[in-house]
C-alpha cells in the first residue's frame, strides 16, 4: 500500500521524505488554506520535493465544466507530477472524462459512496477517493464504502482507477484500507505518526537500553 501525505505542509511532507513514507501527496482548498499560501506557490514547492516520480494532487476551485478545465489544464502546467482534483458534481464527472481524454490524470475527490466512484471510474479517473473518517463523522462506517468500491473495481477490467483511501484519521482506518485493498492511504501527519505508537515499545525499548546500561556499568566498574 503506499502512504500519500495529506497536507499542504512542506516541512511534515519533508520529515515524511526522510522516513521513506510519502508516495505522494494530496493537498485540498482547506489544506493550502489553513498554510495561508497561494496555492500555485504551494503546490510548485510541493512538486519539486518530492521529485517528478511522486504524484501531488491540487484541487480545482471551479464547478462548471468549461472552468474546471480551464484550472485543470493551469494546474497541469505546474510541474509534471500533478494530479488534478476534482470534485464528483455531475459537471465534475464530465470534466473528468474530458481531462483523461486530453491526458490529465484526475484524482476524484469529496466520493462518499460506491455509486459516486462508478461515475469517476467509468469517467477514466486515475484516482477515486472515498472520505472514510467524514463518513464515520455522521454516523456511518466509512470503510464499506471503500470494501464495495475495492470489489467492484477488482471485478471490472475496464475501471482501471485506484482507491485513495481519503480522510483516514485512525491506525484502524490505515489498516482496516490495507485488508480490503485501497492501493493507497492519504493520510494527515499526525495519522502517520500514529502508526509508529505502541506503548509495549516504548516501555520494551527503555528496558533493553537501561539493561544494557546497567550491564556496562557492570563490566566498567
Ligand atoms: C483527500 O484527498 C482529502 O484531502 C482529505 O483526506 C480530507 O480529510 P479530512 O476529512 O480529514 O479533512
Amino acid at each position: 500500500m503506499k502512504f500519500f501525505l495529506d497536507t499542504a505542509n512542506v516541512e511534515q511532507i519533508r520529515q515524511a521524505l526522510d522516513w521513506g513514507l510519502c508516495d505522494g501527496v494530496t493537498t485540498n482548498p482547506s489544506l493550502v488554506a489553513k498554510e495561508g499560501r497561494n496555492m500555485e506557490e504551494a503546490v510548485k514547492e510541493i512538486c519539486e520535493l518530492v521529485g517528478p516520480d511522486r504524484p501531488v494532487s491540487a484541487e480545482v476551485i471551479a464547478v462548471e465544466h468549461d472552468e474546471i478545465i480551464a484550472e485543470a489544464q493551469e494546474r497541469a502546467a505546474w510541474a509534471e507530477n500533478v494530479v488534478v482534483k476534482i470534485p464528483l458534481i455531475p459537471e465534475g464527472v464530465k470534466a473528468i472524462k474530458t481531462c483523461t481524454d486530453m491526458g490529465i490524470p484526475i484524482n476524484a475527490t469529496l466520493i462518499f459512496s460506491c455509486g459516486q466512484a462508478l461515475l469517476a471510474a467509468k469517467a477514466g479517473a486515475a484516482y477515486v477517493s472515498p472520505f472514510v473518517g467524514r463518513q464515520d463523522d455522521i454516523g456511518y462506517d466509512g470503510m464499506k464504502s471503500v470494501e464495495q468500491i475495492a470489489q467492484m473495481l477488482y471485478m471490472y477490467d475496464d475501471l482501471n482507477s485506484e482507491i485513495i483511501l481519503a480522510s483516514a484519521r485512525t491506525v484502524e482506518h490505515v489498516i482496516r484500507g490495507t485488508q480490503c485493498g485501497a492501493h493507497i492511504c492519504t493520510m494527515g501527519f499526525d495519522t502517520l505518526k500514529q502508526l509508529f505508537k505502541h506503548p509495549l515499545t516504548d516501555i520494551g525499548l527503555d528496558r533493553f537500553l537501561s539493561d544494557y546500561r546497567a550491564l556496562q556499568e557492570k563490566l566498567g566498574g
